[in-house]
């Protein structure tokens, strides 16, 4: 049965190959300072930056540059980028790039104008703003995290080993979002296959709760499907318009909160994932592929219908002759090999974990509670030993 809720997304959204010029629509809505975000210099080389400073000119501009956003925006970072926007009174942030760009310009939107400490505020406390917000707008170059069309912002702090999110409101959601599927193709194929691994985990982290005959995990299904098809084609060529195409709309759709409508959801992939990710500094999409097939394994049993279904409608298991245990378990290999077809990071090792950081990626890791299982922290520890 579906639970109760509300449902919003503020985001306007400019698909296609053409999308770019809508930014002459967008932008004489909002004033005239602009803080142009971006990260360490791929939109330099592909030739959007040039497209976007042409577009900001032609609108009368005043063009603030906020470079070198880093993948797993830092705390620090973020202080900058907040000075930025201060000295320079900015009315608009754009993010030119991918979900770091995208999160971090939600996290300077909400900090401008806030006297506190934005990390004490927004990450440890997980307040929510009660300031004037500086409106954001995103042009996407990189394909996953759906921060384009959500309110997530994931902040690092290197210096207390944590890497935390914070889901803000309609208000902080980007106004409009970008999204060409050409801009993507000059990705390397590493970060392709992160994005396309991090879909699928969005997925999966709100599929796999409940037992209900809910639309949502309908939905789900067939995003996944979609998703799996299309990574097979892009893999072969990233440049298949259709094949990157619907992964980008995919990626939109697997984290736009719509999914998550009237059910409760797992997270825990994610947050043993950040963790991770505040001890290594690993690309987000690997840190999730590293632990997932331990975890999806461990909790299988507490949602074995949950997995058997998973395993006849996405992964096409013919079930006949089978118990559910064998049925379940046949989807997860075939998950698994799709992941290692892509080839994702399959262990922590390879990102850099040793045993000596175990515990303090565990200690890190949230516990969530919408899951088959909620999971003990010696639990924890042993999934991240089992993702060795
Ligand atoms: O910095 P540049 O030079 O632009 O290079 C980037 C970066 O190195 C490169 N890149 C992006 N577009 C490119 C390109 N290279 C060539 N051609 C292009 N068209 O790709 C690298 C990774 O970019 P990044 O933005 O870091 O990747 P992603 O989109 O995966 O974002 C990761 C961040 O988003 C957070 C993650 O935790 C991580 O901090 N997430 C945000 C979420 C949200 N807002 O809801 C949810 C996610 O689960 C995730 O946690
Ligand atoms: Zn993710």
């Amino acid at each position: 049965m579906l639970g109760n809720f509300a449902y919003s997304n503020p985001t306007k959204l400019y698909f296609g190959e053409d999308s770019l010029c809508y930014l002459n629509e967008e932008l004489p809505k909002y004033g005239k300072t602009v803080q142009l975000i971006y990260g360490g210099g791929s939109i330099k080389k592909n030739g959007i930056y040039e497209q976007v400073i042409t577009l900001l000119k032609a609108n009368g501009k005043v063009i603030v540059e906020d470079s070198g956003v880093m993948p797993n925006p830092t705390v620090e970072k973020l202080m900058e980028g907040i000075q930025i926007a201060r000295e320079n009174q900015v009315d608009f942030l754009l993010a030119v790039g991918g979900g770091s760009c995208c999160d971090y310009a939600k996290a300077v939107s909400v900090s401008v104008h806030c006297d506190e400490n934005p990390w004490e505020k927004y990450y440890i406390r997980f307040e929510e703003p009660a300031c004037p917000i500086v409106p954001v707008g995103c042009v996407l170059t990189m394909v996953g995290t759906g921060s384009e069309m959500n309110g997530g912002s994931v902040i690092t702090n290197h210096e207390q080993k944590r890497k935390i999110g914070h889901v803000f409101g309609d208000n902080v959601m980007p106004k409009f979002a970008v999204l060409n599927p050409k801009f993507t193709y000059t990705l390397p194929k590493g970060q392709m296959v992160a994005g396309i691994y991090d879909i699928f985990n969005h997925i999966c982290e709100q599929y796999f709760s409940g037992q209900d005959d809910n639309t949502s995990d309908y939905i789900s299904e067939a995003l996944m499907k979609s998703v799996i098809h299309s990574s097979r084609i892009a893999l072969q060529n990233s440049e298949d318009y259709e094949a990157r195409s619907n992964i980008m709309w995919t990626a939109t759709w697997a984290l736009n909160t719509l999914i998550a409508k009237g059910k409760d959801t797992d997270w825990m992939v994610h947050m043993l994932g950040q963790s991770v990710g505040a001890y290594t500094d690993g690309t987000h999409g690997m840190t999730l592929s590293a632990v997932s097939m331990a975890y999806y394994r461990y909790i299988c049993p507490y949602g074995l219908a949950k997995f058997c279904r998973f395993a006849v409608n996405v992964w096409q298991v013919e079930p006949k002759g089978k118990t559910d245990e064998q049925i379940a378990s046949e989807g997860l290999s075939r998950m698994e090999s799709w992941m290692k077809e892509l080839g994702l990071v399959m262990n922590l090792s390879e990102l850099g974990v040793t045993e000596e950081m175990l515990d303090g990626i565990a200690d890190g890791t949230f516990l969530m509670e919408g899951g088959y299982k909620i999971l003990t922290r010696d639990e924890v520890v042993d999934i991240l030993k089992a993702s060795m």
